[in-house]
């Protein structure tokens, strides 16, 4: 392979908004996809639950538009929030000319699923459990015939020329570079999950876009709303995700008592938001348990999870929890169109914020997310050229510090400081000891494993540091120090630009206030 070519689009990561975007350009534009392990590698794959889409009469645009905003805590873009749910069905339907087989009822209508703090079932699903799947196989089968694809590439830095994206640099297993320019790059490569010890992300997923955008001098914002989902199987041997549909089909949290764990606690019981039951389960002093007993045909209903129960889960119906990273609400910054503050660098899916989901993620609206903000990109790329001029501060290329952490230290300092909840002093401990590594001396990238760890290394600081600024609670935000909605925050999205500089000043503010 030439060690050096330029493509119109290069997609860098291969989940939905990826692959999708990819897809809806590679009619008229030359697209390349490159990503760091196999195609099709990602969150999207493991995506159990489905897509939300307002598809039926009962429902209405403006309900699940309510549904989204109150489950982010009025934290929303509200005008890309009402895009997003208005092209709920538009995008259903291209999936299904796609080939996308969404499961139906005996009468042959759509099967309409309920989770958490949706007021009307409204999540499609497909194989059950197995939505992202199903959606994943038809969009690596098309991507393969429209596009090239080169794998095991792990991304290590955007170019940036005179103040605009103009391509990005890869380096494989061997530790070989390979410099690819493009008109356009498009980043999905997903959120941060595996910056804590327990994840429901694929191990792709490591704020590795997070990192490259800010190194640009991109925008990035919203970075301590980490959403952690409540059910994380808690037994023995490897986690994995429980669904929260599964909670949806009559599943209860119960403690070791007996008790359901969320009677009292809300008024929507195990349907509550993500981010209020995943604490009530923190806070409990012991074990708790997902019972499925009153889940009609589970095994038909959820086969992937009933494949990864053993058999005492499965007869006895209860199923040891723990919640997990889930989803990164924020990212780097973008607009409409996927757009950053760096020309021509867009970010779509998980890796951007776009504002829709707020402090707090509202069940399947994620997949949903990826396919209306893929859309709008391409539309954008299809009709504009590429901008030759640019405004981004000086790009800095990644250095590897001398000394890095072991990943299971770096998530060890996530958890305690930047988990469920935060506080200023803890926050401050984790901002030290990972300031601590990135401050000492550096050197070039020999290898992906140096790129990666650098890579999140910057992004948990970058969480932290978000964590630390933003003084009240609120969605995946919790703050025992601040443990109220501050109005201050209401519905106002801080935007800003995180420099070590910056930090610096906030911090001595800050420091003055405690
Ligand atoms: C789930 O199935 O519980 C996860 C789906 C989602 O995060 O929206």
């Amino acid at each position: 392979m030439n060690n050096n070519f330029h493509t119109e689009v290069l997609v860098i990561g291969s989940g939905v908004s990826g692959l999708l975007t990819a897809e809806l350009l590679a009619a008229e534009k030359n697209v390349t996809v490159i990503t760091k392990s196999e195609l099709g590698k990602s969150n999207s794959r493991l995506a159990q639950g489905g897509i939300a889409a307002v598809t039926s009469d009962d429902d209405s645009w403006a309900d699940h538009f309510f549904d989204t905003i109150q489950a982010g805590v009025f934290h929303n873009n509200n005008e890309l929030t009402e895009l997003l749910v208005k092209k709920g069905g538009e995008c259903v339907s291209q999936l299904i000319e796609m080939g996308v087989t969404f499961d139906q009822s005996k009468d042959g209508t759509y099967s309409r699923c309920r989770e958490g703090a949706h007021s009307v079932p409204r999540i499609l699903h497909a194989g059950g459990d197995a939505t992202g799947k199903e959606l994943m196989n038809k969009l690596v089968k098309r991507v393969k015939e429209s596009s090239t694809i080169i794998e095991h590439h792990a991304a290590v830095d955007l170019i940036v020329e005179n103040g605009f994206c103009a391509g990005a640099s890869f380096m494989n297993e061997k530790g070989n570079l390979l410099m690819v320019k493009a008109d356009f790059v498009i980043l999905a490569t997903g959120g941060a999950g595996q910056l804590y010890p327990v994840t429901s992300n694929d191990t792709s997923v490591t704020g590795d876009g997070i990192a490259m955008a800010y190194r640009a001098g991109a925008i990035v914002s919203d970075l301590e709303f980490m959403q952690f989902h409540p059910t994380m199987y808690a037994g023995s041997g490897a986690s994995f995700l429980l669904s929260e549909a599964v909670r949806g089909e009559g599943g209860r949290l119960v403690m070791e008592s007996g008790v359901y764990l969320m009677e009292g606690k809300h008024e929507l019981l195990d349907l509550a938001p993500r981010d209020v039951v995943a604490r009530a389960i923190y806070e409990e002093q012991n074990m708790v348990y997902l019972d499925i007993s009153a889940v009609t045909n589970f095994d038909d209903r959820f086969p992937t999870i009933a494949s990864y129960l053993n058999e005492d889960d499965a007869s006895s119906k209860k199923v040891p929890v723990q919640p997990g990273a889930h989803f990164l609400m924020g990212g780097v910054e973008t607009d409409r169109y996927g757009r950053t503050s760096v020309a021509n660098l867009f970010a779509i899916g998980e890796v951007a914020n776009t504002g829709v989901h707020g402090a707090n993620r509202l069940a399947s609206n994620s997949l949903l997310e990826a396919v209306v903000f893929a859309n709008e990109a391409a539309t954008w790329m299809l009709n504009h050229k590429r901008v030759q001029h640019g405004m981004a501060a000086a790009s800095q290329p990644l250095h590897i510090p001398n000394s890095l952490p072991d990943p299971s230290k770096l998530r060890t300092i996530m958890n305690d400081y930047v988990g469920i909840t935060r506080h200023a002093v803890g926050l401050s401990t984790a901002i030290d000891e990972l300031g601590a590594y990135l401050k000492g001396k550096k050197k070039l990238a020999s290898s992906v494993e140096e790129v990666t760890l650098t890579n999140m290394l910057q992004t948990s600081w970058l969480m932290a540091t978000s964590a630390y600024m933003r003084t009240e609670s609120r969605g995946g935000h919790h703050r025992s120090d601040f443990p109220q909605a501050n109005q201050r925050f209401q519905q106002k999205r801080i935007k800003r630009r995180i420099l070590e500089d910056e930090w610096a000043t906030t911090e001595k503010k800050s420091r003055a206030v405690f």
